[in-house]
Order: structure tokens, then sequence, then C-alpha cells
């Protein structure tokens, strides 16, 4: 499925004929930069997919986007319990490369959907690829808690490397 609903918002793939992508601010440079210069090359080379969130009323604004790519963390790095289940070989997991609110959006709870859409997305590709887990690496403490929010786990050698299980 190419877009989702939620209520005026909708998240879609990102389209250079269609989304604004120079008209995006998230406040951080790289995160601007990254959807600016590079999110369209990565998306065609298959480095990871970027979807947007939209307001169905103005579908060239882009209001937030994130990126999924596959990724894999040493299982060392995992709570003991996890560890324990796991043999010391890598973890396969997803990696949320980068998720970003415009800051005119800010604190109206798209962050929220954005998060969902993207666990989401995870959920329903680990029917068909195994993946036990979400990893981000937060880019500072601000970031870091937002993710703590969500009750992401802190890796053991690195707390700004986090991962989110994603169930059995
Ligand atoms: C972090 C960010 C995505 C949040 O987006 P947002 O749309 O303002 O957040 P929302 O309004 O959807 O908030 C969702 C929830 O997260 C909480 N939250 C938001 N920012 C938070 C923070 N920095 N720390 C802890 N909780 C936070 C909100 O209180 C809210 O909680 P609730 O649903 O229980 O009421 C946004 O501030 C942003 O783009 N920041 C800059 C880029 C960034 O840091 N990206 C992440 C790393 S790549």
């Amino acid at each position: 499925m190419l877009l989702k609903r939620y209520g005026v918002f909708e998240e879609q793939l990102l389209d250079p004929h269609i989304h604004d992508r120079q008209d995006f601010t998230s406040g951080i440079t790289a995160l601007d930069e990254y959807l600016h210069r590079f999110a369209v090359q990565q998306s065609k080379k298959g480095v990871a997919v970027v979807r947007v969130l939209i307001d169905t009323n103005m579908p060239k604004t882009i209001l937030g986007y994130y990126s999924l790519s596959a990724a894999q963390i040493n299982a060392v790095q995992m709570d003991e319990r996890t560890q324990q289940k796991w043999p010391r070989y890598p973890v396969p997991c997803f990696r949320l490369g980068r998720l970003a609110i415009h800051l005119a959006h800010r604190n109206r709870g798209l962050g929220r959907i954005l998060m969902g859409c993207a666990v989401d997305r995870c959920l329903e590709a680990k029917k068909h690829v195994a993946a036990y887990a979400l990893v981000v690496d937060a880019k500072g403490e601000d970031t870091k808690s937002f993710y703590e929010h969500y009750e992401f786990t802190p890796c053991r050698d690195n707390p700004m490397a986090m991962y989110l299980s994603l169930g059995t």
C-alpha cells in the first residue's frame, strides 16, 4: 500500500514531482539538507525509503518525513534479557534513519502520527522479512527524550543508539 490516511493527514512516498522539498524546515540543518538534497537520490538507489506526511488540503507541503532502511545490531548492545534470546551474531532490525516535523507544525501530534506510521511499516514488513527491533541514533538529548517517550531502550555501549522491540 502506497499511502495511509489519518483524518486530513496522509502518509505518502516522497515524490519530487509533487512534494515541495525546499520548503521544508525542521530547524536542524542536517535533517533539512537530507530532504532537500539526498532523500530522492537515496530512495532511487535503495538506500532508504522516505515517506512524507501531508495535509490533503495542501498536498505539496511536507509537514514531516521519515526514512527507513534495513539494519542490524549486535546482540551485546541490547539489554540482558534480549541478549539471552539471541545467538552472538547480528540481530536483524529496521533503522529509522531520520524523522522530522516542520518547525511550523510542531506540537500538533504529527510526530506521534509519523512515529506510528514508521512502526506500522516495520510491523508490516516483518511479516515477510524477520526483524527484531526498530533502531535509531538519537541526534541529541532532546531527540533522545522523544524516543524514550516512545519506550525506545538505549544500547548498552552507546546510549544515543536506541531500539524498540517490535514484539513477537
Ligand atoms: C521530535 C519531533 C519529531 C516531535 O514532533 P512533534 O510533532 O512536535 O511531536 P508531537 O506533537 O507529535 O508529540 C508527540 C508526543 O511526543 C512528546 N514529545 C515531543 N517532543 C518530545 C521531546 N523532545 N521529548 C519528550 N517527549 C516529546 C509529546 O509530549 C507528545 O506526547 P503525548 O502524545 O504523550 O502527548 C520534532 O520536535 C522534530 O522534528 N524535532 C527535530 C528533529 C528531530 O529531533 N528528529 C528526531 C531525530 S532524527
